[in-house]
């Protein structure tokens, strides 16, 4: 059983970057032989607790949790609005957030929405690099949806699809590999102290 967290960046309700997440999530939940679960998160909802991370340098109590769950997630699927030809703000201060060894070597597939098709190359100039500075696995497919593709499907679907399943096959191949958890096997206080006496 594998597990993906979808992180969707849309600030306006009901969001067309939200809908494309839901549809890749959908999509990669539903990928035959493949025991997924997917989680979706929105950045609108954390965008005080992101802001405030910046400003203190702490993850408070709701932001933490998405963070952890970034960290232990076999797969990501990251969706950014297009905002002035590049992903949103709110997206890259999330993304400043994250500890690049959460997402390295991390199985990722990127979505982005925007107003015309004419920018869907914000996948590549802007969100690639990104992922490629932090080290993890994109996907090849990478998937945009302009507000054009709403009413007209077919081509979004066969794209989602592939995106899907291509994450889904890495994922398989690629397993998260876990963090030990410094506290799971402590030394006991008195091994300590033996061996400060000894020395
Ligand atoms: C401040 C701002 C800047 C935008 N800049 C672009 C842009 O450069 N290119 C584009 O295609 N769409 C642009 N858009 C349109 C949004 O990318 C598009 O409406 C997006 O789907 C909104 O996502 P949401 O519904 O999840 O909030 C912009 C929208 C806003 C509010």
């Amino acid at each position: 059983m594998s597990n993906i967290l979808a992180i969707s960046a849309g600030l306006s309700q009901p969001s067309s970057t939200r809908l494309l997440t839901d549809r890749l999530a959908a999509a990669a939940r539903g990928e035959p032989g493949a025991e997924t679960t997917v989680e979706v998160v929105e950045l609108r909802e954390h965008a005080h607790d992101i802001t405030d991370n910046l400003l203190t340098g702490f993850a408070n109590q709701r932001l933490r949790p998405v963070l952890e769950q970034l960290e232990a997630a076999d797969g990501l699927i990251l969706v950014s609005p297009t905002f002035s030809a590049s992903y949103s703000g709110l997206f890259k201060s999330f993304m400043d957030l994250v500890e690049p060894e959460s997402v390295h070597d991390k199985p990722v597939l990127l979505g982005a929405t925007g107003g015309t098709e004419r920018h869907s190359l914000v996948l590549e100039h802007a969100l690639r690099p990104l992922l490629a500075y932090l080290r993890a696995q994109v996907v090849p497919t990478a998937v945009y949806a302009a507000s054009s593709d709403w009413g007209n499907d077919s081509d979004l679907n066969q794209r989602i699809t592939r995106a899907a399943g291509e994450l889904a096959s890495a994922v398989q191949r690629q397993p998260a590999q876990r963090k030990d958890d410094p506290f799971a096997n402590p030394v006991p206080f008195e091994q300590l102290l033996q061996e400060t006496a000894t020395n």
